[in-house]
């Protein structure tokens, strides 16, 4: 009899990793600090629930090895394994409208993944570093904590360029929370009111602040908030002050000492006064209400 119940357990015990389906991985509450959050349009689930997978749970995923050599966040050749964002999505139960993925750390700052970055460059969330667990990570350059995730690619070559405005590589760290959302919404934010046609300075501007300025700088619920400062202040100065808006982008510690935000030295002339026409766009709208 209880050789016949060992049995049982046996096949229990073994089946238990191979067969669990991602969507059980979905728990309502938090149980350690370093469970990823996931929000948005997440497993079927009303929009704006809030669900938590266990750091052990994601290294139960199929993973992906590389070996990077083109990452800032790493001082040297490092091997990365972990998950790719849209497989996340897919296996968290994406819905089909939300095919942008919002990576949201624990500084407030926040990358936005539309899908054809997803495409061209294939972010992944990492699990191992040189195949150790999060608790023997090394620190990042600041010394702050690389967990509890980090986004980094098999590698990174720019898919465009406005202006001066490369594709820039969207390698947060501190990443606490990923959210499947629909690109209208969150894009649709700080789209410039009016039609503007591509190759105007305004929709060019409008390309360089989605992927650059929208990290820090939020516009209501929509962004970073990592700057406290939001779309309406920074579309203030750029009407008000143009000069002093351009000597922020580009050198941020010579208007405030100590800055922390990083300054954009290689934007030329173009860029600079596409930011301003694309930033005064919004100059003269109230903030809705609720938001700051
Ligand atoms: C990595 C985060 C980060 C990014 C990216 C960023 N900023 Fe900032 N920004 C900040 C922070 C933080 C401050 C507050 C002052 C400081 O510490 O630098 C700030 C302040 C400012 C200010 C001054 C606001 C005031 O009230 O004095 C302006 C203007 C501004 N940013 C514009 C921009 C524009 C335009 C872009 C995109 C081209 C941008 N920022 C990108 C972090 C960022």
């Amino acid at each position: 009899m209880l050789k016949a119940w060992l049995g049982v357990l046996a096949i229990a015990v073994l089946a238990v990793p191979v067969a669990a389906p991602a969507s059980s991985m979905l728990r309502a509450q938090r149980s350690s600090p370093g469970d990823l959050e996931l929000g948005g349009d997440v497993g079927g689930l009303p929009q704006g629930s809030t669900r938590y997978v266990r750091y052990g749970d994601l290294l139960r995923l199929p993973q992906e090895t590389y070996t990077v050599s083109d990452d800032s966040n790493f001082p040297a050749k490092t091997v990365i394994s972990g998950v790719p964002l849209t497989t996340l999505a897919r296996l968290f139960g994406q819905s089909p409208q939300s095919t942008l993925i919002v990576a949201i750390c624990y500084d407030r700052y926040r990358t936005n993944y539309p899908p054809d970055y997803l495409a061209a460059h294939h972010p992944l969330l990492v699990l191992r570093i040189n195949g150790k667990l999060r608790d023997e990570w090394p620190r990042a350059k600041t010394g702050a904590p690389l967990g509890p995730y980090l986004i980094s690619h098999p590698f990174f070559k720019p898919s465009f360029k406005v202006l001066s405005h490369e594709d820039e590589p969207q390698i947060p760290f501190g990443v606490t929370r990923i959210e499947f959302r629909r690109e209208s919404t969150v894009f649709g934010a700080i789209q410039p009111p009016g039609n503007w046609p591509l190759r105007s300075p305004v929709a060019q501007g409008y390309v360089i602040a989605r992927q650059d300025c929208f990290r820090c700088h939020n516009r209501g619920v929509e962004g970073g908030q990592m700057a406290c400062r939001d779309w309406l202040q920074l579309a203030a100065i750029a009407s008000s002050d143009p000069m002093r808006f351009r000597r922020i982008i580009h050198d941020p510690a010579s208007v405030t000492p100590g800055a922390k935000m990083p300054g954009e030295s290689r934007y030329d002339d173009a860029t600079l006064d596409a930011l301003t026409a694309y930033f005064r766009t919004f100059s003269g709208l109230r903030a809705e209400p609720g938001t700051k």
